[in-house]
């Protein structure tokens, strides 16, 4: 670049500067769904409401201080005819300075902290009696979700991974876990951040005002794939809430076709190392339960159940669309596989194909030296594309 254009480019840097902040300032959930800035629930709209003055605070402080400092540099400055061997005038020790300094500060900051540590203390509140218990497992590189839905203190009633359903207008209390490493919990909209620490359960309320999908990630860095550990919340109305748990409760059904039920067995026979699906009978022996193994090829002992895998909309830690992302598909919702039609249609068959190919390709993740013990995400299993379409045939039967 020549001195000319540099020079040209930096007169345009604060410029640029400016219309950047600006139009970050813009942003909503349609633009950038992972914005704090469009609280989409009471929590969310708390902290909000939080942000905004104290936001307008800083901007009042932050001028006063950079015009304070032009202005007494201008009316202050040499001239070419002072005395340079006379000192200035000095305010050291000048009482009302002094005074005005210390405590304006402090009284600012005395209301930041009391609305602050209101707002904490308030956030952190008991949730609802009627509201949905959930638990929150982070692990490398995903999150799994588990449902207590009868209250009886038990969280197996749904396993499932990757999206959080809820009914909208309703509060869902969340205990957060891991795993393995620290991960942490945000979903920008609905609330703060909450860190998933190994040993600990940290909870964590969140509602939705309005059915709709809310978009958040991990942001404590846990490894390769700290990136691609995504978070996607359903809200939904009561009644297809309802009908989302009837669903998921229901039992394995048996596939039927040929390619379907080789898939099954392919299912059990390599799969199961990692993967449960509750309820899964065995291929071998129809109509009996089958029986996991216990120990599991992965460091955090997991991966995700795939029960009812269907009735998901991403796969991978969310990294993946499982429904295609066009605006019929999405119109199904979480139904979106139910029928055949809808499964021809909007299964991202290309994604689910390369991912059972050679996992390790689609996502940065670290399968091991060997298949075990020590796997975090799925290795590549160097399937021929016979087995690959068996086992989508399997797969899509998991509605
Ligand atoms: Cu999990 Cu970053």
């Amino acid at each position: 670049m020549s001195s000319g254009a540099r020079k040209r480019l930096l007169k345009l840097a604060p410029v640029m500067t400016a219309v950047l902040l600006v139009a970050a300032g813009c942003a909503n959930r349609d633009k950038a769904p992972q914005t704090t800035l469009d609280p989409a629930g009471p929590a969310g709209q708390k902290i909000d409401d939080l942000i905004n003055p104290i936001f307008i605070l800083a901007i009042v402080v932050g001028l006063a201080v950079m015009i304070g400092a032009v202005v007494v540099g201008f009316k202050f400055r040499a001239k070419d005819d002072d005395d340079f061997n006379t000192f200035p005038n000095q305010v050291h020790g000048h009482f009302a300075i002094e005074i005005g300094w210390t405590i304006v500060p402090m009284v600012i900051l005395a209301i930041v902290g009391i609305l602050t540590v209101t707002l904490i203390f308030d956030l952190a509140k008991k949730p609802a009696e009627d509201a949905i218990h959930v638990e929150v497992y982070g692990q490398q590189w995903w999150w799994e979700y588990r449902y207590d839905v009868d209250g009886d203190g038990d969280y197996t009633d749904i396993i499932t991974a990757n999206d959080l359903v809820i009914p909208a207008g309703r509060e869902v209390a969340l205990k957060i876990k891991s795993r393995d490493v620290i991960h942490s919990w945000w979903a920008p909209s609905l609330n703060g951040k909450k860190d998933a620490v190994p040993g600990r359960v940290h909870p964590l309320t969140i509602e939705a005002d309005e059915p709709g999908e809310y978009l958040g990630q991990c942001t404590e860095f846990c490894g390769l794939a700290h990136a691609d550990m995504r978070i996607k919340v359903v809200a939904m109305s009561q009644g297809d809430y309802d009908a989302w748990v009837e669903n998921q409760t229901a039992p394995f059904v048996e596939p039927t076709d040929e390619a379907a039920k080789a898939g099954w067995g392919a299912f059990a026979g390599q799969c199961t190392t990692c993967h449960e699906i509750s309820g899964m009978t065995d291929p071998e022996d129809p109509g009996e339960l089958f029986e996991f193994p216990t120990e599991k090829n992965q460091v955090s002992g997991e991966a995700p159940n795939l029960a009812h895998f269907m009735s998901r909309t991403t796969f991978a830690g969310a990294m993946f669309d499982l429904r295609l992302d066009t605006p019929e598909c999405r119109a199904l919702g979480q139904n979106w596989a139910q029928t055949e039609k809808g499964l021809d249609q909007c299964l991202n068959l290309t994604d689910l194909q390369a991912w059972l190919r050679d996992a390790p390709a689609m996502k940065p993740m670290y399968p091991g030296e060997t298949m075990h013990p020590g796997s975090r995400g799925m290795p590549n299993f160097d399937l021929s594309e016979d087995q690959i379409s068996q086992l989508v045939a399997f797969l899509r039967t998991l509605k």
